[in-house]
């Protein structure tokens, strides 16, 4: 993880859960579409790499009530230290790529049944060596699921916020080809989640870089940004927009 994205995180953890915290139906209604589409079930071994503060880690074990705690790695401490302590939930401070090359060892005892990487796969440097690795811990009936932005998105940002996101994001067609030479048979499918948001506190989001994109600019061009987004939704006290999902399923194919 570059400083940049440590800092980022590190700022951004005591308010990340608040940010979504208006609208619990839409962590319930997207973690019911990665359990979903992960098959899971309570004796799978689940480890949610790059879970953050673990929003919907929790959500998942209250869904799925797994027989053994889900592994939640993550490399920022800031984040990991906002999962409340729970026999169901077993941080664990490593970045993916420690995971995928085995530098830190998960906490369990034998192969992985479900990883799942949702929205932190733009973090990682080499996609397709840790990709490989993360596939490599699973077993013979594992399912890895990535979830994650496309290149473009809806969202209500400024233009520039939009430019940069765009050169940022990683194409979801590089991902599957590195979940199909990791030797996995692949899905991609796209989901939506609509989202109405007060323009204030999508403004105090914006404030606070609740996207890590908005930690690419300096104050002076966050302030600006803020002020073009206030004057295209002045008329729109409240912001409605659909969040485009794609999801990358891997599984291991039949022997
Ligand atoms: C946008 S947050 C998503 C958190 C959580 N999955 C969620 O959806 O609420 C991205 C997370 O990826 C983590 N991260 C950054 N670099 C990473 C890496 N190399 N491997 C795994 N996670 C990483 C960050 O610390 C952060 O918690």
């Amino acid at each position: 993880m570059t400083d940049q994205i440590a800092d980022h995180y590190g700022r951004l953890a005591a308010t990340y859960d608040d940010h979504w915290a208006y609208d619990p139906e839409y962590v319930r209604a997207f973690t019911r579409a990665m359990s979903g589409a992960l098959r899971l079930h309570p004796g799978d071994a689940i480890v949610d790499v790059g879970c953050g503060t673990g929003l919907y880690t929790r959500q998942l074990a209250d869904d799925v009530a797994p027989l053994r705690p889900i592994v939640c790695v993550d490399p920022s401490a800031a984040m990991l230290d906002r999962i409340p302590a729970s026999p169901s939930l077993r941080p664990v401070l490593a970045s993916a790529e420690d995971v995928a090359t085995g530098r830190v060892s998960l906490p369990v005892p034998g192969p992985v049944d479900a990883v799942l990487v949702k929205e932190a796969i733009h973090h990682v440097s080499d996609r397709a060596a840790t990709l490989r690795g993360l596939a490599g811990l699973l077993s013979d009936h594992g399912r890895l699921l990535v979830v994650m932005l496309p290149t473009t998105i809806p969202h209500p940002l400024f233009a520039a916020a939009h430019e940069r996101f765009e050169q940022l994001q990683p194409d979801p067609t590089e991902i599957r080809e590195a979940l199909v030479a990791a030797g996995l048979r692949t899905s991609l499918t796209h989901r939506t989640f609509h989202v109405a948001i007060d323009r204030e506190r999508y403004v105090r989001m914006l404030e606070s870089r609740y996207m890590s994109v908005l930690g690419e600019f300096s104050e002076d061009e966050l302030a600006e940004g803020i002020a073009q987004f206030r004057h295209a939704y002045r008329e729109d006290p409240v912001l409605r927009f659909d969040d485009h999902f794609v999801f990358l399923r891997g599984s291991v194919p039949p022997a």
